[in-house]
């Protein structure tokens, strides 16, 4: 029997939770990166880095606000822990949330004020409630550049806290998400 099955229903996040933690984790993994290297690539390339990027960065909100749906219609998983650790887990967990909207909302608001509307992977335009609004567009770009640091610090303790269960206490959070 695998270690997933041996957890009880009630003790693993529901099916479309799961599917919809690794689509955006897969998603965010990719445009983190390829967000800074917009600021490394030569020009001739640019366009399309800032077009994936910007593309892939755009299907997170959608997906976040589906998986925000899906989680407030549905049982959160039991959490047998202390107390002190189920608020650190909640607190990062629900940062997690804030920054993954904060993240493509800022992006896409700044490129719309630098003049650039969004095209989604060159298919058609995004409708944007601003236009070019030089006045506001590097203050946008700045709080999109430090929001990603930020989303990079909240990973990183997800990620150590994934392991430490995983490798050091040898329990089975891992597999409430798998
Ligand atoms: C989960 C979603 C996203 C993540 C994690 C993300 C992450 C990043 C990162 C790491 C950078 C480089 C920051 C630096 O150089 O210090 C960046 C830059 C940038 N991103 Fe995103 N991004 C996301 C979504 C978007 C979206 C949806 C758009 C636009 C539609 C966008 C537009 C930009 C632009 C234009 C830059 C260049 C710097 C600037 O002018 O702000 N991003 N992003
Ligand atoms: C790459 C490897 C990753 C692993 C191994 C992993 C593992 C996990 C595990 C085991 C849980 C369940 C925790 C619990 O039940 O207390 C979880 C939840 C969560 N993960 Fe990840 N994760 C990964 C990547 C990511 C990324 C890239 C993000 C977003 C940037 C993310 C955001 C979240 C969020 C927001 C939750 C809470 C879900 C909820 O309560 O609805 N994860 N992850």
């Amino acid at each position: 029997m695998s270690s997933t099955q041996n957890l009880a229903a009630d003790q693993r996040y529901a099916g479309r939770l799961r599917l919809l933690h690794w689509l955006i984790a897969g998603l965010v993994l990719a445009t983190w990166p390829l967000g800074l290297m917009i600021g490394f690539v030569k020009d001739d390339v640019k366009l399309d880095f800032y077009l994936i990027h910007e593309s892939l960065g755009f299907l997170v909100l959608w997906l976040m606000l589906l998986r925000i749906g899906t989680r407030l219609t549905s049982q959160a998983p039991l959490v047998d822990a202390p107390p002190l650790e189920k608020a650190a887990a909640t607190a990062v967990h629900g940062l997690l949330y804030v920054f993954l909207i904060v993240m493509p909302v800022s992006g896409f608001l700044a490129t719309n004020a630098h003049g650039f509307p969004l095209q989604w992977f060159g298919l058609f335009t995004v409708w944007s409630p601003i236009g070019k609004s030089p006045d506001i567009a590097f203050a946008l770009s700045a709080f999109h550049e430090w929001s990603a640091w930020i989303l990079l610090g909240l990973f990183a303790l997800h990620f150590a806290a994934v392991i430490f269960h995983h490798v050091v206490r040898r329990d089975r959070t891992l597999y409430r998400i798998l």
